[in-house]
């Protein structure tokens, strides 16, 4: 099977895979990854040349409104995947499992990852936790699912963290992390998240690791960063963690468009005379 489409001007585009992004660490090549939950929104991020798409459960904030990213259901997310595979020829495309499609039940685990894989179209998944869900990484990584593992913040446990501090401060949890980490790699996943720790230890495991380590709020020496669309092009201008680099300030943008729509519209300015039949 071959993993190349060709764009209408015959320009073969070859898909990111877990190979390739095994040889951009081997290179010191960063990678860079960002969420995306619609078709529209996939093909610009694609075709800006992205590497990694993540339909993250942080659809469940962004999209949907909640305050976590607890009510997003496996139906939603396999929706939300249809829709970003469909946007996509480039971009390697992970999709969170959501909570209460994997915790504790190894075997539910590997059938949501399973309906994932079969009902998206998308390339792997990604679950938070380490040495917790050994066995259910094993079973899924047994049926030839890549698993893209999370660590430090993990929003799903956030009713047990209690806030969204930066994790892994203290040296017991550090060594926890650092030891949950190398168990990810271990076991075969194939690159893992480390999101709101401090940069040494993220540094530190990315230089022991010979997976990529994506990056959130982990510092500068992770093997690529990943962040939220939304958050990195200004879409909520309410959201401000530290982590999260401004590329845009599209809430304006949209906010003045839609205020001259309004205006031309009660002026009577919109349609004109080419714009009507
Ligand atoms: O759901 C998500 O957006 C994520 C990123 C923060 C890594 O998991």
């Amino acid at each position: 099977m071959s993993t190349e489409t060709v764009k209408p001007e015959n320009k073969p585009v070859r898909r990111v895979t877990t190979q390739s992004l095994r040889n951009m660490k081997a290179a010191g090549t960063p990678i860079s990854m960002l969420t995306a939950y619609d078709y529209t929104s996939a093909q610009l991020l694609d075709g800006a040349g992205v590497d990694v798409l993540l339909v993250g459960d942080s659809a469940s904030n962004v999209i949907a409104g909640h305050e976590t990213t607890l009510p997003i259901t496996l139906d939603h997310m396999i929706y939300h995947a249809q829709c970003v595979v469909r946007g996509t020829q480039r971009a390697f495309v992970v999709v969170d499992l959501p909570f209460g499609s994997y915790q504790g039940n190894s075997k539910k685990a590997l059938a949501s990852a399973i309906r994932i894989m079969k009902e998206t179209g998308a390339h792997a998944v990604k679950l938070e936790g380490g040495k917790i869900e050994e066995d259910t990484i094993k079973r899924i990584l047994s049926a030839g699912i890549p698993v893209m593992g999370h660590l430090g913040l993990t929003p799903q446990s956030i009713n047990q963290f209690g806030s969204y501090k930066v994790r892994a401060q203290d040296a017991e949890e550090a060594d926890q992390l650092r030891e949950d980490a190398l168990r990810l790699e271990r076991i075969g996943c194939f690159a893992m998240v480390l999101e709101k720790i401090p940069g040494v230890l993220a540094r530190e495991i990315a230089a022991k690791a010979s997976i990529p380590i994506i990056g959130i709020g982990a510092g500068n020496g992770c093997d690529g960063q990943v962040l939220v669309m939304h958050d990195m092009l200004g879409l909520n201008n309410d959201f401000n963690p530290r982590f999260v680099r401004k590329y845009a300030n599209l809430e304006e943008v949209i906010q003045t468009a839609v205020r001259q729509f309004i205006a031309d519209v009660r002026s009577r300015d919109f349609p004109n005379e080419n714009e009507s039949y």
